[in-house]
């Protein structure tokens, strides 16, 4: 099997695709035939070195959290799947390795893929999808009624939590991109401001939840937002942020942690159409560090980029 893997934090060019061999599943865990992966930020975020706290400093080290595929071998104690299963979801945070044609992941962050739903599209859902999810469902509780404003919501964990608030029955502002206006607006949302024009501080409402899933406010620009009793999420945290949040129950931090429960809803909500990422552009596993570096240095592809692995 061949990855996308690097013996050395780094920049792009530390790269490579090469053989490598998939290991048996452990207790709790899955082997998964990579069809698709989607690329994340967090993928040359964790190759940079930015968490080696958290990810250590042993390699090569494999890329990529989501994908989807199909299930090779389950580990003792993994009942909910079994070999020849369509799948998706999410490696785990510190192995990673979904930019590969053959994937460990916990079964706990696995869920069955739909037949409606198809793998290119499955292999979309996880990180953008759970991590909204985990905002706006499990620390923000959104209900119907509610005002919820999504900073970047245009980006994939913004366009996932637009339609995760409108499933909710939220009335949703916010803000992307003048390009990307007229297709998030389709997507539902009421009013949207174009962030190179309108800062968060110019925005006269004020919102039960103003999620920053751009990572681009700051701690007071999201409280400032706030109706009483408003809660702003944070996707950016740092120890700083930790600290605030211990003491303010106002502002709540986001850490991407899937479960079966969010990966299921996900996926119900894929097949009955109210739940999609729009793909930019796919390519072959061999091109897929050309796909990444222009990512990285800022190319725009307006829908998530997806690799084919066959
Ligand atoms: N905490 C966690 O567990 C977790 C999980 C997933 C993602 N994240 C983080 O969340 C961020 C977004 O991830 P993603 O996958 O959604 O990335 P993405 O698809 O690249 O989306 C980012 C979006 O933010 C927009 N944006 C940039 N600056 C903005 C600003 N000042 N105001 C409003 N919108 C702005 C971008 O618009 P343009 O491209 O048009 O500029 C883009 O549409 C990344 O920093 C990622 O690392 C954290």
């Amino acid at each position: 099997m061949q990855r996308i893997q690097y013996h050395r934090y780094g920049g792009p060019d530390v790269m490579r695709l090469e053989p490598f061999e998939l290991t048996t599943p452990a207790a709790g865990e899955v082997a998964v035939k990579v069809r698709f992966a989607a690329v994340n930020p967090i993928d040359w975020k964790l190759r940079s070195g930015q968490m080696k706290i958290v990810t250590g400093n042993a390699f090569p080290r494999a890329m990529g959290m989501d994908f989807a595929g199909t299930v090779i071998a389950v580990g003792e104690g993994v009942t909910r799947f079994a070999p020849g299963d369509p799948v998706f979801g999410l490696a785990p945070f510190k192995q990673t390795g979904a930019l590969s044609e053959g994937v460990i992941a916990k079964a706990s962050a696995l869920a069955r893929k739909p037949d409606e739903v198809s793998f290119e599209q499955a292999a979309c859902l996880g990180t953008a999808g759970v991590t909204a999810w985990n905002g706006l469902v499990d620390k923000a509780g959104v209900t119907a009624g509610q005002h919820v404003f999504i900073n970047g919501c245009a980006g994939a964990v913004g366009e996932a939590a637009v339609q995760i608030a409108r499933m909710r029955g939220a009335t949703v502002l916010g803000s992307c991109s003048a390009r990307d206006i007229d297709r998030v607006r389709q997507l539902g949302v009421e009013t949207v401001f174009d962030y190179r024009a309108t800062s968060p501080a110019d925005i006269a409402a004020r919102f039960d939840i103003v999620y920053d899933t751009a990572a681009s406010m700051s701690v007071a620009e999201g409280l400032g937002l706030l109706r009483k009793g408003g809660v702003f999420i944070d996707l950016n945290p740092s120890p700083g942020k930790f600290l605030a949040a211990a003491f303010n129950r106002r502002l709540k931090l986001v850490i991407c942690t899937p479960r079966p429960d969010v990966l299921d809803a996900l996926a119900r909500a894929a097949v009955a159409a109210n739940f999609r990422l729009p793909i930019g552009e796919i390519a072959p596993l061999g091109e897929a560090i050309n796909l990444i570096t222009a990512l990285e240095t800022g190319r725009k592809l307006g829908g998530k980029a997806v690799i084919r692995m066959d």
